[in-house]
């Protein structure tokens, strides 16, 4: 294309790195011409959706002609009393991406800036250079958040403070006493953004919710998912919440339909499945603490995770290792384009067998 076609397209988009998710099952298994393969690469629940939402999900499948609920009304509504939150503080989203971007749009003009972790998950990044703003990004301390020093980078055009919580890729949390000293400091013209994706599965006393800082009054936006511990990440519904006025506002800049409908009544009923959520919960402890005994054997290290998944440090590359391990039919991920060094590779907690498979590979591969 000529330099004259681009005109029209804005700097940041020309610039812009692509969110590069983990490569497919079905992907390696083309390339490579084999069956069987595995992915530990995309923090999802190896369990599968609760068999509630399955049956939810054929119901709904009947009625896709129409059109889904666009103010997803009853899924509010379960959410409203599963969580205790007044309804009119919660918004859905096609995946809490899709609120990540929709925040972004609301708050961040051409001179807004908006401050971030590093390394810290990608899309928020992306959605803040998509919406115009300045991304500042703040070094983690030895791969955890830097509370202090991202307060330190906010000022008077300062927007949004995002913290994702375990954090992607690291897996480390933000406690208690650090994110109450934040909420005591930050300034009321900022909107802390908590991205709890991984909420259900820390099970740490000293993780702090969310919600209180709601319901103390703080400027505060809480994004959860129904792409992790409850296995739907295909489906994409996210949700959020919010005080008052900004649901109201992420109502109006929020596409009309940003959730199917057979997301809305999966959504619904895996809320239903408590005992499925714990079945993963125990699924996800077990399979983490095997994967750091079976890594560190191998001579591999892992921060700290309270996660589904780990940040594995391989003695020498994790790229050229998950290349040789995808030749075994095993996918993990490099995280350069989170911009970790080489050695390092994420790596998501999969079923027993899939986790024997992955250390079988590990020790012919390393
Ligand atoms: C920290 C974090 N936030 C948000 C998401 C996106 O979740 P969703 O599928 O709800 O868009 C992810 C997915 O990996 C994540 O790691």
């Amino acid at each position: 294309m000529s330099a004259r076609t681009m005109e029209p397209i804005r700097t940041e988009i020309r610039s812009l790195e692509p969110y590069v998710p983990g490569k497919p099952v079905e992907e390696l298994e083309r390339e490579l011409k084999i069956s069987g393969a595995i992915k530990l690469a995309s923090n999802e629940n190896p369990l599968g959706p609760s068999p509630l939402a399955v049956e939810a999900m054929g119901e709904a499948a009947r009625s896709v002609n129409r059109y889904p609920d666009g103010s997803s009304f009853y899924l509010r509504e379960s959410l409203s009393s599963f969580w205790g939150v007044p309804f009119e503080q919660i918004a859905v989203g096609s995946g809490s991406n899709d609120l990540i971007d929709v925040l972004c749009r609301i708050h961040l003009g051409p001179a807004d800036e908006a401050v971030m972790s590093a390394p810290a998950f990608m899309m928020f990044a992306i959605a803040v250079r998509v919406a115009g703003g300045k991304l500042v990004q703040v070094p983690g301390k030895d791969l955890f958040h830097d509370p202090p020093a991202m307060l330190a980078a906010v000022n008077e055009r300062t927007r949004l403070v995002y913290f994702s919580n375990p954090d992607n890729p690291t897996g480390t949390i933000v406690g208690r006493r650090q994110m109450d000293a934040y909420f005591d400091r930050v300034p009321d013209h900022v909107l802390t953004i908590l991205d709890e994706a991984y909420f259900e599965y820390v099970t740490d006393p000293e993780y702090p919710n969310g919600l209180d800082y709601l319901r103390k009054g703080k400027q505060v936006a809480v994004l959860r998912t129904f792409s992790k511990i409850y296995a739907l990440a295909g489906l994409r519904v996210g949700y959020g919440f919010f005080t008052p006025e900004l649901a109201a506002l992420v109502h109006r800049v929020r596409l009309p339909f940003n959730v199917t409908s057979m997301g809305q009544a999966a959504a619904r009923a895996s809320l239903r499945d408590g005992e499925q959520v714990s079945r993963s919960r125990v699924l996800n402890e077990a399979g983490k603490q095997f994967l750091l005994r079976e890594l560190s054997r191998l001579g591999v290290s892992c921060t700290p995770t309270w996660a589904n998944f780990v940040l594995a440090r391989f003695p020498g590359s994790a790229v050229e290792a998950s290349r040789a391990l995808e030749g075994l039919g095993v996918i993990i991920r490099p995280v350069t384009p989170f911009g970790l060094s080489p050695e390092y590779a994420r790596i998501s907690v999969g079923t027993p067998s899939e986790l024997e498979r992955l250390v079988d590979g590990l020790r012919r591969v390393l």
